[in-house]
């Protein structure tokens, strides 16, 4: 997909992390019995769920040290122009409430609208887990990668603060049982990824192959939509 490519591009630190955030998204759908043509949405949706910072200058997206207020206030327009960018291709109006909530905590103190609960897409719910599991297990330019138990520590800590507490508890559930089982084939994202799930090695060892079966991915969503 050209568009995650041209984000991956610019900051190399989040090069699997779209891809990652999708895995676990799909892993918590299925765990929320979600079925499975909304599971493509949410899978869409992670693999696009950043796609505003290609709007946030250099300096502040790759910045080492911690942001200041006024950079945050930055960093938070994301969702918004993520859903600027996405509205401007005239497809994928399913994904776009999930990509615009993915910072919304369920207690309401998140970003851009303050929903809480319930009135928080269940997508952006799922994304917005998936999506913190992924920073916390990853080095990052401002810090360094915490373990799977520290991960699991974190999730219980934030349930039903930051988190659904419903899918904190799938996401403690799915690391607990073994965080390698957490990179098994996903058929959501193979199938949007236009991938046989039983050929395909996963994950797909280069980059550039990845995403080029991700920009044939999305066409066919496109054409699907
Ligand atoms: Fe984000």
């Amino acid at each position: 997909m050209a568009l995650v490519a041209a984000l991956e591009a610019k900051d190399p630190h989040t090069e699997r992390h779209s891809t990652q955030v999708a895995i676990y998204a799909e892993h918590l759908a299925t765990a929320a019995g979600i079925g499975s043509a909304e599971v493509e949405v949410l899978v869409i949706a992670a693999l696009l769920h950043d796609i505003g910072k290609i709007a946030v200058p250099d300096a502040i997206l790759l910045k080492p040290g911690r942001l200041t207020p006024p950079e945050f206030e930055i960093i938070k327009l994301h969702p918004a122009r993520g859903v600027e960018i996405l509205r401007r291709m005239g497809f994928l109006e399913r994904e776009l409430p999930l990509v615009l909530h993915h910072h919304e905590w369920f207690n309401g103190r998140g970003y851009p609208a303050g929903l809480s609960g319930e009135a928080i897409p269940l997508g952006a719910r799922i994304l917005q887990v998936a999506d913190c599991i992924d920073a916390m297990l990853s080095p990052r330019t401002y810090k360094k990668a915490i373990g799977v138990e520290e991960a699991i520590a974190e999730l219980h800590r934030w349930r039903g603060i930051q988190f659904d507490p419903d899918i904190a508890d799938s996401a403690v559930a799915m690391l607990e049982r073994q965080p390698e089982e957490a990179l098994e084939i996903c058929p959501g994202l193979v199938s949007v990824m236009g991938i046989a799930a039983e050929t395909t090695p996963w994950p797909v060892p280069s980059l550039a192959l990845r995403n080029e079966f991700a920009y044939v991915g999305l066409g066919r969503a496109a054409i699907a939509h």
